[in-house]
């Protein structure tokens, strides 16, 4: 399976280009194998692999659940307020046993030290199904969909709205694959600038951009792509109100879409907060492909785990 088994993945920075197109490759196979009537494939078989969850989720719990059934494994699902870590057992010791029964773990954290913290001490490969930081699974899902629908070659990709773990990894992994990807949020809630320098760095390297534009009507001008997300993740729901303020702007409605390519194609990773960053009649217009997004999710997260554990 090359150089990706065994490793984590809990950044998009732990993959090469060429680890992403293996994943794309993968997760294009499996998924026509799923589509000729083969939902069994023989990765996993006789793994287990432990999902943990310190946050709510719909999305990545049931398509990891059914991904490491799929691959013939057994999915673990552990609910961090369930465990001994409610009571206070650290999350070194956790990682510690976790390695004596199982092959992998997928972990949804407040904190990414968390996910820092079980890769340094279970000796199995860990994968970020969410941090603060970033969301890779989500995103590599996405350059998927993005790619099925449009062919894989330089796109005008804009993100709108906060500048949070799903904006990181979507500005991290486009310039990974040499697109063109624009960051429009307020100035209070840009991405990291060290995210922002890497992605810069990789861009010029892999001949694509990566642009900070405030202005969200001069971002979304002849885009090929338009993605947005909730603006109040997990975890920062005490900012709810100041948050209200700050990003009508950026709310995803037909003025700036109207403003895009004609074919331009609408993503939001889900949950949605309808009404908020993206308007009804966007999400369920013609253009929009989140529940194509979400069913990538699916394949290419089996075609993660097939390479690395
Ligand atoms: N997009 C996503 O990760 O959804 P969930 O929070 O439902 O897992
Ligand atoms: N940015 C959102 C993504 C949810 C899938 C959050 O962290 O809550």
């Amino acid at each position: 399976m090359g150089k990706l088994k065994g490793k984590n993945l809990l950044s998009i920075l732990d993959l090469t280009r060429e680890d992403l197109e293996k994943i794309f490759h993968l997760a294009q196979a499996l998924k026509a194998e799923y589509y000729a009537g083969k939902k069994i494939q023989d990765y996993l078989r006789g793994k287990t692999v432990a999902l943990f969850f310190e946050k709510p989720s719909t999305r990545t719990r049931i398509s990891f659940e059914v991904g490491v059934y799929q691959l013939g494994g057994y999915p673990l699902y552990l609910n961090a307020q369930e465990m001994q870590l409610k009571r206070g057992e650290t999350i070194k010791d956790t990682a510690m046993v976790l390695e004596r029964y199982v092959d992998g773990i997928m972990a949804r954290v407040f904190s990414h030290n968390t996910l820092l913290e079980l890769a340094e001490f279970a000796r199995i490969p860990v994968i970020n199904g969410l941090s603060d930081l970033e969301h890779p699974c989500q995103i590599i899902s996405d350059y998927f969909t993005i790619i099925e629908k449009k062919g894989f070659k330089k796109l005008k990709i804009v993100y709108l709205g906060d500048g949070n773990n799903v904006a990181n990894s979507l500005i991290l992994a486009g310039a990974l694959l040499g697109m063109n990807v624009i960051c429009s949020s307020p100035k209070d809630f840009l991405p990291p600038k060290e995210i922002v320098e890497k992605a810069i760095d990789l861009a010029r390297k892999y001949g694509g951009k990566v642009e900070i534009i405030e202005d969200p009507k001069e971002a979304v001008k002849d885009a090929d792509v338009l993605y947005t997300d909730v603006w109040i993740s997990m975890g920062q729901e005490e900012e709810r109100e100041i948050r209200k303020k700050v990003f009508p702007p950026y709310q995803l409605n037909m003025n700036l879409v109207s403003l895009a390519k004609e074919d331009v194609i609408i993503m939001h990773c889900l949950p949605a907060h309808r009404g908020e960053e993206i308007t009804d009649e966007v999400i369920d217009g013609p253009n929009s492909v989140v529940f194509d997004q979400a069913e990538n999710r699916l394949h290419v997260q089996k075609a993660i785990m097939a390479l690395i554990i």
